[in-house]
Parts: structure tokens; C-alpha cells; sequence
């Protein structure tokens, strides 16, 4: 019998990734998923990839009822939580969405699994829970500052898995702090896709290259980095995706509670990540250098040290395949899932 493992935003970017890993490290695999930021087709894709189907559930974590309908007909190993909304710019003008979605739903759903004798967790966090007095590179323990309402809903969460913790020792609990998740699987046939004009800079990169936007705006070049333009840990979603299948079989036998940095280790500036994709896709990226975003930091990355001495894990993929697998993604998929 193989252990069944429940994953809420599979069907996302991240989570669609992570269920692929999952079904080929040869468990099963449960999708929760509201599709407000996602297509059901993506769970096809992964059953193309895995040669497995994953069972689907479409229902939003705060919907009590059917949170209690899928922990009844199930008997979970383990959860990884990539549920969440990631906007940073939609949350500073909309935060009760940020912390419904974001702090409410996983405290619906770390209740449902007290309620099920559930108590293996895997928590998608963010880098940016750090905010700007830390040092760089980030270390885990550094204090957490979000200077975004998107970053505090995640420390919000952060807290509640780490009372639950201290109030009932026998939770087994992995935070997983992502850094900048970009690329797609080498199959090409799933990826990113953002609705609307994309805010993240990998897939801005791919649609001016598709020929579907003008250019790319480059967001500050007067940074103190060593070209003037923003430096950030960018991961390959692959990388991410494995570090979450060690991270859950570690958890099975560990109690308690351990937070890892999940990036490279290393920073990129934007425009090394435009050098990169050119190179990759044989073609130039028509970019302007443009004001500041409001919020942005000029430089962080990971210091991705313990995830590597815990879980023997490290991103692998280098800037160019991250940039190669973007690509190929985009080019066979031009306009996402549809
Ligand atoms: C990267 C760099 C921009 C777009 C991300 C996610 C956020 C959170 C943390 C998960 C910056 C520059 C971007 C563009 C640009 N994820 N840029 N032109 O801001 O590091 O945050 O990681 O927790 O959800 O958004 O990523 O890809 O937006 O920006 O010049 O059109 O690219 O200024 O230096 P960011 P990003």
C-alpha cells in the first residue's frame, strides 16, 4: 500500500511540480485545490508526465464541510500546504484576501488534521518573510520583518505551526522558506501561468519573447548591485519541487518543528537573468530601464546551507536551464493551459 500524501494548491505552479515528484518517488497523491489561480487541465499534464493519476478535489481549504469530507475519505500520511495566494502588490491593497487565504485557510486546515490525527505538515513559506534589517545572505534564524502584508501572512502562519509545536510535541513540522521559484518541468508541459500581465519577472521575460507584451520593464538600475539592477535567489521549480518530497520523508521520522531557506545560494541580478534567457532562447529580450517598484528590496538570497546539512539537498539547476526550461515551456505552451 503506498503511503497517501494530501497536497492543497496542487494544481499551482509550485504544487503541480511537487505532485509529480510525488508520484514518482511512488506515493499517491490528493489534490485540494479552489482553482482561483489555476486550471483543473494542469492535473492532466502531471498524469501525462507521471503516467499516475492524482485524486482532485475542488473545494476552497476554508470550506469547512468539504475539508471534513476529504480528511473522512482519506487516511493521509502527510500534507504539504502550497495553498496560498502570492501577489505582494494585490495584497498591500486587499489584505483580508491575504489573510483569508493565506492565515485562515491554514489554520482550517491544521485543524481539520488535529481533528484527523494528522500531524505531518510541510509549510510553503516565503523568503520574504525576513524583510529588509536582515543580513544577507538569509539564515534561518534571523528575525522575521515582512515589510509586506503577503510576507506577514506567512509569518502569521509561521506562528501558529510553531505554538501547535510547542503545545503538542508529537506534530511533525517542516517551514519551507522559497527564495525565487522559476523554470518548468523539462517536459515542457507544465509551468507558469500567470492570469493577466505577469508580475514576476521570469514569465514578463517569456511573453516578451513569445511576442505577446513589447518589453520588459527593468524595475530600478540605480541599486547598490553590481549592475544597478535587483539581485534575488532564483531556484529551478524542480529543485524546489525535490526539496519538498526529502523535507516530507525527513519530517516522517523527526518531530518537532524545522524551517529551511529553499534557493540557490547564490543571487542574480535582473539583468543577468535577461543575458541568460537570451542565450537560452537564441533571441534578444527588448527591455527599458524603468522607476522602482514600491516595496522591492535590491538584494537577497538564501543561505541555503541547512537545508543541504538536514536534508541533503541543494538546487541543481543552474540559471540556464531554469531560462531553457521557461522557454520551452512557453514556446509550447503560448498561451498557458487555456
Ligand atoms: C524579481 C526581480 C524586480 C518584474 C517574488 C514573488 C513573491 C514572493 C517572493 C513567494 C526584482 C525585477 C520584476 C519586472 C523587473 N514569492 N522585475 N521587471 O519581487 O523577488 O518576489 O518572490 O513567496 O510572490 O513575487 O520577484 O519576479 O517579481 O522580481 O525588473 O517586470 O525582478 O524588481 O528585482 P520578487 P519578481
Amino acid at each position: 500500500m503506498r503511503q497517501k500524501i494530501l497536497v492543497t494548491g496542487g494544481a499551482g505552479f509550485i504544487g503541480s511540480h511537487t505532485c509529480v515528484e510525488l508520484l514518482a518517488t511512488g506515493y499517491d497523491v490528493v489534490v485540494l485545490d479552489n482553482f482561483s489561480n489555476s486550471k483543473p487541465a494542469v492535473l492532466d499534464r502531471v498524469r501525462q508526465i507521471a503516467g499516475r493519476d492524482v485524486i482532485r478535489y475542488e473545494a476552497d481549504l476554508r470550506d469547512r464541510g468539504n475539508l471534513e469530507r476529504v480528511f473522512s475519505e482519506h487516511a493521509f500520511s502527510g500534507v504539504l500546504h502550497c495553498a496560498g495566494v502570492k501577489a505582494i502588490d494585490e495584497a498591500q491593497r486587499n489584505p483580508i484576501k491575504y489573510y483569508q487565504h493565506n492565515f485562515e485557510a491554514s489554520l482550517a486546515l491544521i485543524d481539520a488534521m488535529a481533528r484527523h490525527n494528522v500531524r505531518r505538515l510541510v509549510f510553503s513559506s516565503s523568503a520574504t518573510v525576513y524583510g529588509e534589517s536582515a543580513r544577507v545572505p538569509y539564515r534561518e534564524e534571523a528575525p522575521l520583518a515582512p515589510n509586506t502584508v503577503y510576507g506577514r501572512s506567512k509569518m502569521m502562519a509561521e506562528e501558529v505551526l510553531h505554538d501547535l509545536v510547542s503545545s503538542d510535541p508529537s506534530w511533525h513540522i517542516a517551514i519551507l522558506r522559497y527564495f525565487n521559484p522559476v523554470g518548468a518541468h523539462p517536459s515542457g508541459l507544465i509551468g507558469e501561468d500567470p492570469s493577466g500581465v505577469p508580475s514576476n519577472l521570469m514569465p514578463h521575460i517569456c511573453q516578451v519573447a513569445i511576442g505577446k507584451l513589447p518589453e520588459l520593464g527593468i524595475f530600478g538600475h540605480d541599486y547598490p548591485t553590481p549592475d544597478g539592477t535587483g539581485v534575488r535567489d532564483y531556484l529551478h521549480v524542480v529543485d524546489l519541487a525535490e526539496g519538498h518530497v526529502k523535507a516530507l520523508q525527513y519530517i516522517f521520522n523527526e518531530p518537532g518543528l524545522l524551517t529551511l531557506n529553499l534557493g540557490n545560494g547564490r543571487g542574480y541580478s535582473v539583468l543577468e537573468v535577461v543575458r541568460a534567457f537570451e542565450h537560452a532562447a537564441g533571441s534578444r529580450i527588448n527591455y527599458k530601464f524603468a522607476a522602482r517598484r514600491a516595496g522591492d528590496l535590491a538584494s537577497y538570497y538564501a543561505d541555503a546551507a541547512r537545508a543541504n546539512e538536514v536534508l541533503g539537498w541543494r538546487a541543481r539547476r543552474d540559471l540556464t536551464e531554469m531560462c531553457r526550461d521557461a522557454w520551452r515551456w512557453q514556446q509550447q505552451n503560448p498561451n498557458g493551459y487555456e
